[in-house]
């Protein structure tokens, strides 16, 4: 027993001291030496993103302040605002960024995110699902005591009563909106009488004060094509923007109806009373919404760009027609369409198996050698942010920060 602690020491004690050993030409900076160089979130060293040890989450900063100003700038013109959803970056330092950019406050899907953001002084939220469990709403009224910009969701009249009373016992009066179902069925009460119904009663309800709706059509954000998206977007809409017009004529408080994502962010100022969009995606943006095509190219969505990517490398080169990469299932997850290599063409990526990643070739650009680095724009933001507990801002190829990932896995 002895001896293996002693090795155990041993072992720590040289890996300690691994920067001094990696030689220049194979370089690969691990995610706790990064942390040597980080001082307050900066980083005081000249160190390439092709210096980092892979997998490493990477987004590259010039592209993600344009996709934040992007966003900003359309949403002014259309007399609509931004509540930006925190469930795809998970992490404060965006956060930070949104609301110094113009976003009135940002989402999270989950108590647990809010709890974070607040920890790290984030304090205009809505958590956009609603609590049901006694654990859960009893976490969500002792967080509404300390951030008066809390925002809780509601979708029937059971769970607005348990709110009211778990409000009553932590001695606040917590504001709440009412979850109207856009038609796919996942959360939400039917939009007009149930929800006007609903409405009143919290309006009623002691321990609660009504904002107004919010309505998150998901089922709308992928359409492809931008005319049948905002088609199908502004009918769907169309029964909850009836819903707060009932509201309005009951005397109820409709100073929020809230909704949409990266897919409709563009559209959802057309239905009226409309207030503010959740985007998400925006940001980062990724295979799935690359595919949706936007108003100026059917094909490809281009209203924000790709900011977001993870850095692999080579491990094998051996066989004729493929690669194999350090990036699998637990670097990139499943989800399809697959991650996309960046800035080449002829060459498609697999992220299938656990550890490993494939790159097929059919006629491309260029081939890779065991060692060589290669960037995938990612498949799907929110689950492949989860997978990391860091993100590495990149401006010129040079890593600027490390930004922690407070909430990953904060899923509950
Ligand atoms: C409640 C809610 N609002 C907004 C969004 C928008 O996210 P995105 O812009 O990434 O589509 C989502 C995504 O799932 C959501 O669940």
């Amino acid at each position: 027993m002895k001896k293996i602690s002693d090795s155990r020491r041993q072992f720590l004690g040289v890996a300690a001291t691994i920067p001094f050993w990696i030689p220049r030409s194979i370089k690969g900076y691990t995610s706790k030496q990064m942390q040597s160089f980080n001082l307050d979130g900066k980083i005081v060293d000249d160190i390439s993103k092709w210096d980092l040890d892979t997998p490493a989450l990477c987004v590259e900063l010039d592209a993600l302040e344009r996709n934040l100003e992007h966003l900003q700038q359309t949403v002014s013109r259309n007399g609509i605002d931004s509540r930006p959803h925190a469930k795809t970056h998970k992490c404060p330092a965006i956060a930070r960024l949104q609301m110094e950019t113009g976003s009135i406050g940002i989402c999270t899907a989950k108590v647990s995110e809010a709890e974070v953001m607040f920890e790290h002084g984030i304090d205009q939220i809505l958590i956009t699902t609603p609590n049901v469990t006694p654990v859960k709403i009893k976490r969500a009224m002792h967080l509404s005591k300390w951030c008066s910009g809390l925002i809780q969701a509601t979708d029937s009249l059971t769970n607005a009563r348990d709110l009211s009373a778990a409000a009553a016992a932590a001695g606040v009066v917590a504001d709440v909106v009412v979850d109207v179902d856009p038609g796919g069925h996942r959360t939400g009460i039917s939009p007009g009488e149930p929800a006007l119904i609903l409405g009143q009663e919290v309006d009623r309800l002691p321990g609660l004060n009504l904002l107004g709706i919010l309505c998150y059509d998901g089922g709308s954000q992928h359409v492809k094509g931008f005319e049948k998206r905002r088609t199908q977007t502004l009918e769907r809409l169309a029964a909850a923007s009836d819903t707060i017009l009932t509201f309005q004529r009951s005397g109820l408080n409709t100073e929020i109806f809230s909704g949409g994502g990266t897919g409709t962010y563009n559209i959802d100022h057309e239905t009226s009373h409309f207030t503010d969009v959740q985007v998400g995606s925006y940001l980062f943006m990724d295979a799935q919404y690359r595919a949706i095509g936007g108003s100026s190219d059917p094909e490809v969505y281009t209203d924000f760009e790709p900011s977001l990517t993870i850095l692999t490398t080579v491990v094998n080169d051996q066989y004729q027609g493929r690669a194999t990469t350090d990036a699998g299932a637990k670097a990139c997850t499943i989800n399809k369409p697959w991650s996309i290599v960046k800035g080449e063409t002829g060459m498609n990526y697999r992220s299938g198996s656990d550890e490993f990643g494939t790159i097929t070739y059919d006629n491309p650009s260029r081939t890779y050698r065991v060692g060589d680095k290669l960037e995938l724009i990612v498949s799907h933001c929110d689950p492949v942010v989860n997978l990391y507990d860091q993100m590495y801002a990149i401006r010129n190829d040079r890593v600027e920060a490390i930004w922690k990932i407070e909430a990953r896995g904060m899923s509950n």
